[in-house]
C-alpha cells in the first residue's frame, strides 16, 4: 500500500526526522477527555493537513501541542526537544507558532500594533521592524491599512492579520486552525496562495481545515481525526482519492 492512504495503526508509526511529533496525546477539559491517544507528525518542509468532523478534537490537539492545554499523557517533541508541559510562550520561543480558530485579533489596536503584539517575545526593535516589513510584503493590504483598527478590517483581512501576527517570530512550524472558515471563495483562494508561498519560503505548516478538499490538495500528508482518535493518514492526494475518505469526509 505504498503511497496510498490507510487506516492508522500503531505499527505504522515511525519517528525518524520529524520536526514535530505528538504521540499518544490524551487531553481534555475538566472531567471530559477529548483526545484519546492522538498521534501527529510533521517533517521539515511539509504541509500537513488535519481534517475531521466538528468536535473531533482538532483544535484541542493544536492547543495541547502548543502548551495551552496540558496533556494527561503522551508526549510532544519539537525540533529535537521534548516540549510536553511547556507554556505557550516557551513553545513560541522554540519556534512553534499558532493561529487560533476564529481570526482572533485585538480589535481596538491598529494593524501594526497587532503585529507588534505577535513579537512580544522579541526585544530587538530592529528585528521587529524587519518582521513587520516581511508581513507587509506577504500581505500588501496589511501595509496599506497599517493604521486602521483591526476590528474594522474585513473577515479576510483579519485572517491575514492573524496569520501575519503568528509569523512575527519567524517560526519553524506554523499551526493554522481553520484559516478559511467563513471566508469568501476569493479570500479562501488568497489564503491558500499565501500558504503555498510560505511553504516555498521555508515555513513548515500543519493546518486544520473544514474545507477538506482544499486542505488536502495543498498537503504533502494528511490525517483524519474522529472522536478524539486517528482514523486515516496518508499523502494528501491519496486521501483525496480514497473512496472511504471521500464518502465519509468529502461529501461523496
Ligand atoms: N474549553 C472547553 N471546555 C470544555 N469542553 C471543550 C472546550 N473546548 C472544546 N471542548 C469540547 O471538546 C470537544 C472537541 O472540541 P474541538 O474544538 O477540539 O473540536 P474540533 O475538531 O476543533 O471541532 P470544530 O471542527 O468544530 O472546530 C468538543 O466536544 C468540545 O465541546
Ligand atoms: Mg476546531
Amino acid at each position: 500500500m505504498h503511497g496510498s492512504s490507510r487506516p492508522t495503526s500503531d505499527a505504522a508509526r515511525g519517528d525518524a526526522g520529524a520536526l514535530l511529533r505528538a504521540s499518544d496525546l490524551v487531553a481534555g477539559y475538566g472531567k471530559i477527555e477529548v483526545l484519546h491517544g492522538v498521534t501527529l507528525e510533521v517533517r521539515s518542509g511539509e504541509i500537513v493537513s488535519i481534517i475531521g468532523p466538528n468536535g473531533a478534537g482538532k483544535s484541542t490537539a493544536f492547543k495541547t501541542i502548543i502548551g495551552l492545554l496540558h496533556p494527561r499523557s503522551g508526549h510532544v517533541r519539537f525540533d529535537g526537544h521534548e516540549i510536553t508541559g511547556l507554556r505557550a510562550d516557551q513553545v513560541l520561543r522554540r519556534g512553534l507558532a499558532y493561529v487560533p480558530q476564529g481570526r482572533i485579533v485585538f480589535p481596538q489596536m491598529t494593524v501594526r500594533e497587532n503585529l507588534e503584539m505577535g513579537a512580544y517575545i522579541e526585544r530587538d526593535r530592529g528585528r521587529v521592524r524587519a518582521a513587520i516589513e516581511r508581513v507587509y510584503r506577504l500581505f500588501p493590504v496589511l501595509g496599506e491599512r497599517r493604521r486602521q483598527l483591526a476590528g474594522t478590517l474585513s473577515g479576510g483581512e483579519q485572517q491575514m492579520l492573524s496569520i501575519g501576527r503568528a509569523l512575527m517570530t519567524t517560526p519553524k512550524l506554523l499551526l493554522l486552525d481553520e484559516p478559511s472558515l467563513g471566508l469568501s471563495p476569493k479570500f479562501l483562494g488568497i489564503i491558500y496562495e499565501k500558504v503555498v508561498e510560505l511553504k516555498a519560503g521555508g515555513i513548515t505548516m500543519m493546518i486544520v481545515e473544514q474545507n477538506a478538499a482544499k486542505a488536502l490538495a495543498v498537503a504533502d500528508r494528511g490525517y483524519v481525526l474522529e472522536l478524539g482518535q486517528n482514523r486515516f493518514e496518508g499523502p494528501g492526494q491519496a486521501l483525496l482519492t480514497d473512496p472511504e475518505v471521500k464518502r465519509l469526509y468529502l461529501g461523496g
